[in-house]
């Protein structure tokens, strides 16, 4: 199984990419192959709205650090998103990466019945960290990328939250959220 990981904080020992890590090692234990781009490493922008991939192209017209990884998800059986909440959503380089995933689309994607030129199947799981505890707080988040994933043909998406997290390193003590990303891993690696 290939597995992709974006990691979408800026910041050195991140929540969000702590959680990741655990997921990935996992994974990697059950025979996964891993790759991972920390976003914010990378000199990419966000979508041009040039629509190339509308009219020309099937991917992404831009060349820059996000054209491999575009690439990369093409390939992938199961995609990583992590991120800080910011600003009740996710951080801006996950949000440059999201639209670029435009490209994604066919042409006529409002109608098609296969709107996405991503081969189905796919497994997707986001993962947040944020400051706030409250679990009813920025629950939109995750309905939003499970309905643009499902549309991209993703069929399993799962969503790992670390609540109440606010510096570098505070989710290593939170064994309930460390646990659900191996069993997450555990999950879509061994199809249960
Ligand atoms: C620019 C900025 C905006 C933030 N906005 C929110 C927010 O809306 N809600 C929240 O609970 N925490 C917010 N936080 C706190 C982060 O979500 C929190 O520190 C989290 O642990 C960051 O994840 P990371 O360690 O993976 O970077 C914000 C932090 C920054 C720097």
């Amino acid at each position: 199984m290939k597995i992709v990981s974006l990691l979408g904080s800026p910041r050195k020992n991140s929540n969000s990419s702590i959680i990741a890590e655990r997921f990935c090692t996992t994974a990697q234990r059950l025979g996964a192959e891993v790759q991972t781009f920390t976003l914010n490493d990378l000199n990419f922008r966000g979508c041009q709205a040039c629509m190339a991939c509308k009219t020309k192209l099937d991917k992404c017209a831009l060349e820059d650090d996000l054209t491999e990884v575009l690439e990369a998800v093409r390939e992938t059986d199961a995609l990583v998103l992590a991120s800080p909440v910011y600003f009740w959503d996710v951080s801006a380089q996950m949000k440059a990466f999201l639209d670029r995933t435009f490209s994604y689309l066919v042409p006529n994607f409002q109608d098609a019945p296969r709107p996405s030129r991503l081969e189905p199947g796919k497994k997707m799981v986001l993962i947040l960290a944020q400051t706030n505890p409250d679990p009813d707080s920025f629950t939109d988040i995750f309905p939003r990328f499970d309905y643009f994933f499902k549309a991209y043909g993703f069929t399993e998406t799962h969503l790992i939250r670390a609540l109440g997290v606010p510096a570098p390193g505070d989710v290593k003590t939170r064994e309930d959220v460390m646990k659900l990303a191996e069993t997450t891993a555990e999950k879509i690696c061994n199809g249960k």
